[in-house]
């Protein structure tokens, strides 16, 4: 059963192939694809593979990754098109620990939306889906995203300084967390 969540602007839900078009237009995108693990030749044939290899299961299991789709709710705003996606992967190693990546559309940043989302996805992880642990890492270099982790509450972990060969050149991960216990602290507050 996929998942379907709300927010008060979205509804995040797994990406189908009428994303497609909206998906690989923002992929190719050069400011976008710079600190992500695909290029800019990623094609309409990389974006359906990966629909077709989405779970079926509402969350992923141990090694698995969902793709999810933001949408706007009010159609009125903008309408039911792709604005961008938060990927949730389960950890294959470690129970109930999750990381996040997200990408929004450049039309759609600075509105606070991939913020809205990961809220929303982080509540029901922790709430609905029994999360201990969930993980963020951003290239050091990729100022919007380290911002984004803060302002989500998340822990800095620490960085893994020039560890990770990327597109030609070594980059610094910075690493951020978040526990159940933070979580439910952070509601509480
Ligand atoms: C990472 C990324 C999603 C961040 O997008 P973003 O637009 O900066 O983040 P948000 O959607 O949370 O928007 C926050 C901004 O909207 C502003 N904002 C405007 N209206 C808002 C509202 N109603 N509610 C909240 N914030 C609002 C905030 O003040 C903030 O502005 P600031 O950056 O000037 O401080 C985006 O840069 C991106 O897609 N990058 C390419 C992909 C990538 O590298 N992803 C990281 C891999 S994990």
């Amino acid at each position: 059963m996929s998942v379907e969540l709300r927010s008060a602007r979205l509804v995040i839900r797994p990406i189908v192939t009428a994303d497609i078009p909206a998906f690989v237009a923002y992929r190719r995108d050069p400011e976008i694809a710079r600190h992500q693990s695909w290029s800019t030749e990623y094609s309409a044939t990389d974006a359906q593979a990966l629909v077709d290899g989405q779970p079926r299961t509402s969350v992923p299991s141990a090694g698995e990754w969902v793709q999810l789709g933001l949408h706007a709710r009010d159609a009125a705003v903008g309408s039911s098109a792709l604005m961008g996606d938060v990927a949730v992967g389960a950890d294959p190693h470690q129970p109930d620990t999750y990381e996040l990546g997200v990408t929004l559309a450049p039309a759609h940043h600075g509105q606070g939306y991939a913020r809205e989302a990961l809220d929303a996805v982080i509540d029901w992880l922790m709430e609905r889906q029994g999360a201990h642990r969930i993980v963020m890492q951003g290239d050091a270099r990729n100022a919007p995203v380290l911002a984004l982790m803060r302002r989500l509450g998340l822990r800095h972990e620490g960085a893994i300084v020039e560890g990770d060969w990327f597109k030609g050149a070594w980059s610094t991960l910075e690493r951020f967390a978040l526990l159940d216990r933070e979580w439910r602290e952070s509601r509480e507050r």
